[in-house]
């Protein structure tokens, strides 16, 4: 496979070239104190905002991803997924060359519960090496499916681990080091969901394609001839963003509703963009859970932002006959070079002229008790900035972090550049201790594993390290821009046991990791 210029314009002479182009199409040059500051200012003025308000046909009808099927044995709920190349109907007047699970575009949606063994099989049918993590998920590092468990073109991998974790909507995507961008924006991205006891006595929608929808939302720019467009022209320091919304891979798409309620689960699976979903009335709706559960109590909004990756489950009630939409406006970040400036119009909802069931939602959800600040025992403070986390670059010979099981730590993570960022955790779910020392609102006081970073705002994370300590297999953490990510704003850590000390000259000693 030949390489797409995104990937040729990561060395660093270019890099060096860019900026000096930024600041040279910049005014008060002095003010600029780093890299990711030029970009910032020069792809402002390089960059027109995109207005798809109004200009969307909403002609079909929204695609749901189907549920994988699964196998008992032995008692393991076993699943088999194979990656594969294939192509769909995008529309753009014919078809689109993508890649698939199961499938040629997306991938089903894993279900399982609490409580239950799962094993996957996943084959990679494409002609190149790929890997699949499952995002959010509390599992062994070993199965995590980051850049160290590569799985070659041709064979097949089987993680198995115990669903031990709340309800809540995750996610799976491709991880390979330095490619997980392009591997995710071909259309490797599936929905994992966990179901449980506590959201199952909840009278909350729950008939999975009828009034609990998934919502896998992510932008695509497209060629002339229909395909992808993969190039980054040579400012776009944060990877590709779209001018066409694809909803589970559909454009222009309409759901029918029939339900007076309606729980959408809305994933930020775009690589790059930032959204701030509202409907076109700005109507309320209720936001009951984010990336890793339920909240403790329904939170009223009429806005809700979410970076790559981020999660939010959503109910939204509606009236016979009703046709409303959800759009996406400009969010809190001044990213304009990230989309955070675009108004895009996303999905319709058509009601029935009869609608079942009721308007009424729970008033309290489940406890989500907080983490207590003297819980814990270390913190770690991380920098994001210039493609480097702490000033380093991704290596994957190299341990940056040594937690010891059991531990419960907080992290400090501060957003030191001009351009937007997130932060995401392997292996836990975390709570947001506070945003620049302030508490955080509501609807972010729950389970979180990926958290936005607005420019300059700094973030007290807390999060208990409880299980699964490896002194081989390291979990990452990183900015899930996925550009970002595979430049290298992305650290490992291990998890050991008590007295264990592994440190990471040992650790680059005895690993060879990479190439298997
Ligand atoms: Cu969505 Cu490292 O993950
Ligand atoms: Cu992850
Ligand atoms: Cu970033």
């Amino acid at each position: 496979m030949s390489q797409s210029p995104d990937e040729r314009s990561t060395g660093r002479r270019v890099t060096r070239r860019r900026f000096l182009r930024w600041t040279a199409a910049t005014v008060g040059v002095g003010a600029l104190a780093a890299a990711g500051g030029g970009a910032w200012f020069g792809a402002t003025y390089l960059r027109a905002r995109i207005n798809t308000i109004g200009k969307v046909d909403f002609d079909r009808a929204l695609d749901i991803p189907p549920l994988a099927e699964s196998q008992m044995v032995d008692g393991v709920r076993t699943f088999d997924l194979t990656m594969q190349s294939g192509e769909v109907d995008l529309g753009q007047g014919g078809t689109t060359p993508t890649w698939g699970i199961n499938g040629p575009h997306l991938a089903p949606t894993i279900r399982a519960a609490r409580g239950e063994q799962v094993e996957v099989h996943v084959t990679n049918d494409l002609d190149e090496a790929s890997s699949l993590h499952w995002h959010g998920m509390h599992l062994p590092a070993e199965m995590d499916g980051g850049p160290h468990q590569t799985i070659p073109a041709g064979q097949t991998w089987e993680p198995h681990w115990l669903i031990d974790q709340p309800a809540s909507t995750l996610w799976y995507h491709p991880h390979p080091h330095g490619h997980t961008a392009r591997h995710v924006y071909r259309g490797l991205t599936g929905m994992f969901i966990i179901d449980d006891d506590k959201e199952a006595a909840l009278e909350l929608p729950r008939g999975y394609g009828v009034d609990d929808i998934p919502l896998i939302v992510q932008d695509r720019q497209f060629n002339g001839d229909g395909s992808l467009d993969e190039s980054s022209s040579v400012w776009q320091s944060d990877g590709i963003v779209g001018d066409t919304i694809l909803v589970n891979g559909t454009p222009g798409p309409y759901f029918e509703v029939t339900t007076q309620t309606v729980r959408l689960r809305i994933l930020n699976g775009s690589n790059t963009r930032p959204y701030n979903f509202a409907f076109d009335d700005q109507r309320n709706f209720s936001v009951i859970a984010t990336d890793g559960g339920l909240l403790e109590a329904p939170v009223e909004m009429n806005a809700v932002q979410l970076s790559p990756a981020e999660r939010a489950e959503i109910v939204v009630t509606f009236a016979p006959g009703e046709h409303v939409r959800l759009q996406s406006g400009p969010s809190d970040t001044r990213d304009r070079l990230a989309g955070g400036t675009d108004h895009l119009d996303i999905i319709e909802f058509r009601a029935e002229e009869q609608l079942s069931g009721t308007s009424q939602i729970p008033d309290e959800l489940i406890a989500v008790p907080r983490i207590q600040e003297s819980a814990a025992v270390k913190t770690r403070d991380f920098a994001l900035a210039g493609y480097a986390i702490n000033g380093d670059a991704m290596d994957m010979a190299r341990i940056d972090e040594v937690v010891t099981r059991g531990d419960t730590e907080i992290w400090t993570v501060t957003n030191f550049d001009g351009m937007t960022h997130n932060f995401h955790v392997h292996d836990v779910q975390f709570q947001i201790l506070d945003i620049d020392g302030q508490e955080p609102p509501p609807h972010l006081r729950g389970w979180k594993d990926t958290v936005w970073l607005p420019q300059g705002q700094r973030f007290r994370l807390i999060m208990a390290f409880t299980d699964y300590a490896s002194n081989e297999w390291p979990y990452m953490y990183h900015c899930h821009i996925l550009r970002h990510e595979d430049q290298g704003m992305m650290g490992q850590f291990l998890v050991v046991e008590p007295g264990e000390s592994t440190r990471s000259e040992d650790y680059s000693a005895s690993n060879d990791h990479d190439g298997h």
